[in-house]
């Protein structure tokens, strides 16, 4: 299929959750660049669509245009400012100097960076120390500073800078970490301000070969799959808009969270009933937990620091992507205000998922079967060493959900040659991988049935051994407890109790008189093992509970704060709940937190095998019944033979 370009206008005026268009970028760029307040070194760290109000693109018909405007992040000799530039008008509508904060580290910063302290004496002579002559094999990452208290340098751009050595392109390049030193460099004017040398650690080795010529053979016993569908998919697309099976929602992308998906709904009797207005990662953080000098202050917040959305990847058919493939491409500004085609950024497919529903009659031995089929909406961000994959996925039932998808590089230490590490495991001969965790927020701001929902908190208790109500000890029944004030809207999760949360719509109500309802089912959860005190803690409040619920406000996104790169923390989640807003029967904001635990394994190198974590969102009383009894049975010939045909 075509790629589709997610900001092409449909038939008619575009939609207002369109994302900008090229050209509506490039005017963007255009009135900055001619505004006295901005000068040629202008760095436009963020231009991506002012999303109206939501009142507004609720009550939006298509006859009457809604403004369209750019929210900007710009940076101008070491200051930064917000500016909300109007296309109708064609001047900044609005600007803001935000003092003190410092913007996620862009990419052009990670190319520089590496050039600044290869160049630098100091650096190049503690890799001679270490044999090293051939300086330019090494590779350099920059890491986020992070924000600690005894900063040398507060007000400066900051970012801590790690060394590897690469044998060569066939190698991942994180195998033969230079341990023990780092640079810390000036990321405003691309200045090493000190280089920290902990003393040396021998390099690993072995390098981490992982191209198929550098492998060795290739297992030969692999049979062609492939994913027909001849008479195409059953989606269709309409600019940004996408129905399936009864779903449909609207496409977007900013450049520090990636997807953002829109307006997702659900067709029901022939009536479309709103479920989410909006859903996107809204933060990560992987805190490590090695207190070396190298580690102990590693922990990206890969969504406010980096920004997950400009480090996506194009996607290749036959690779990332199988079978009928509706792509879209991506339009952003680079630094130096071009705007950049991200070709592919953005994958829709359908995947068979098994069996949806089946019943045999053993009396009679007729059988109904019927198989599932999801909509999968997807993209892929390389961050250094890590990549993740971000996937939403929608069945027929109306359920949906979340995988977050694992991979790439582990981020290593190099050890003396017969040492055990304590905080990590050995996954190659003189190279460990420190314990660590991930942890995704998901902003869901739900919209069930209509915007004045309510939450509960469920769980299941075991009815008393009273001998009046259960003489039999047997009797156990679930709980709900509406969450009614921000004050106690940062809540656990329990699953020994099977807790899960339901966000109702107390006004609507299904066949039966119950509210109709979605419930939010927790995957893969853990606690932070940081201390309550490490500055960590105070930056990322937001992984101490799994599930915040606060009040809807369009200025709160994220969870962490807007600036969380080398901010002290108290900024997203605490901060919004300290309005102790109350939240029943009004438009409230979920967040949930998904917690991966990850205690390195040898199999996890050199490329970790795709591990798998996320969230479910199912309806609870939202539908009469099973919504998907009106599934076709299977089509195939061979399926129906086996006797299950579903006639
Ligand atoms: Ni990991």
């Amino acid at each position: 299929m075509a790629n589709v370009d997610i900001a092409e206008p449909e038939t008619g005026l575009s939609h207002p959750l369109t994302p900008l268009t090229a050209a509506e970028l490039e005017d963007v760029v255009r009135i900055v660049s001619t505004d006295d307040r901005f000068d040629d070194d202008t760095i436009f760290h963020t231009v991506t669509l002012k999303e109206p109000p939501k009142e507004d693109v609720i009550a939006w018909r298509s006859e009457r245009p809604l403004a369209r405007e750019a929210f900007c992040v710009l940076m101008v000799q070491a200051r930064t400012w917000e500016a909300v530039v109007s296309l109708d008008t064609g001047a900044i509508r609005w600007l803001e100097e935000k003092p003190g904060v410092q913007p996620a580290i862009l990419l052009e910063e990670f190319v520089n960076c590496e050039q600044a302290v290869k160049a630098d004496p100091q650096w190049r002579a503690a890799l001679h120390e270490r044999g090293i002559e051939d300086v330019d094999r090494a590779i350099v990452d920059p890491w986020s500073a992070g924000c600690y208290g005894d900063e040398r340098w507060p007000d400066r751009r900051l970012a801590r800078a790690y060394t590897w050595l690469r044998g060569s392109d066939a190698d991942v390049g994180y195998g033969r970490p230079v341990d023990g030193v780092h640079a810390i460099v000036d990321l405003e004017r691309m200045e090493v301000l000190r280089v920290e040398d902990y003393g040396e650690v021998p390099l690993p080795p072995l390098t981490g070969y992982y191209t198929p010529d550098s492998v060795g053979p290739v297992r030969p016993d692999l049979k062609p799959l492939e994913i027909v569908q001849p008479e195409g998919p059953s989606f269709s697309v309409e600019g940004n808009r996408v129905d399936w099976q009864g779903w449909a929602f609207r496409v977007g992308f900013t450049p520090r969270e990636g997807l953002v998906l829109h307006q997702i709904s659900y067709r029901d009797k022939g009536r479309e009933r709103p479920v989410l207005y909006r859903a996107a990662l809204s933060e990560m953080v992987v805190p490590y937990g090695d207190p070396g000098p190298v580690h102990n202050r590693k922990n990206a917040f890969d969504v406010g620091e980096y920004g997950v959305g400009r480090l996506a990847n194009s996607l290749t058919l036959g690779c990332d992507c199988l079978g009928t493939i509706q792509y879209f491409d991506v339009d952003q500004v680079t630094a130096a205000g071009e705007v950049m085609r991200m070709p592919r950024v953005i994958c829709l497919h359908e995947e068979d998922a098994g069996t949806l529903w089946k019943h045999t009659d053993w009396r009679s031995e007729h059988c109904e079967v019927r198989r599932s089929r999801r909509l999968v909406i997807s993209f892929f961000a390389t961050v250094g060493n890590y990549d993740y994959g971000f996937y939403w996925n929608f069945y027929q039932d109306g359920s949906m959900d979340t995988e977050i998808k694992l991979t790439g590089c582990l981020s290593v230490g190099a050890l003396p040659p017969g040492e055990q590490p304590q905080y990590g495991t050995l996954v190659s001969e003189q190279l460990y991988a420190p314990i660590h965790q991930h942890f995704f927020n998901f902003r869901l701001d739900p919209m069930i049935d209509g915007r004045a929902n309510t939450v509960y908190e469920q769980d299941t208790v075991a009815e008393a051994p009273d001998p009046s109500v259960n003489p039999h000890l047997n009797a156990y029944y679930p709980v709900s407890r509406a969450i009614r004030n921000e004050r106690e809207a940062a809540r656990d999760a329990d699953p020994l109790r099977a807790r899960t949360w339901q966000i109702t719509n107390p006004s609507v109500t299904n066949a039966m008189g119950q509210p109709v309802s979605y419930k939010l089912v927790p995957g893969e959860t853990v606690q932070p093992f940081a201390h309550d005190n490490a500055p960590l803690m105070q930056r990322a409040a937001f992984i101490g509970k799994p599930f915040w619920v606060t009040a809807h406000d369009e200025r709160e996104q994220f969870a962490a704060g807007d600036y969380i790169n080398q901010h002290p923390g108290g900024d997203g989640l605490p901060a919004y709940q300290a309005h102790e807003r109350d939240l029943e029967d009004t438009d409230v904001v979920v967040w949930y937190t998904v917690g991966h635990h990850h205690i390195p394994r040898p199999e996890d190198w050199p490329v970790m095998p795709v591990l798998k974590a996320g969230f479910a969102l199912r309806p609870v009383g939202f539908f009469d019944g099973n919504p998907a009894m009106d599934v076709p049975p299977p089509g195939s010939k061979q399926s129906c033979e086996a006797g299950c045909s579903g006639s």
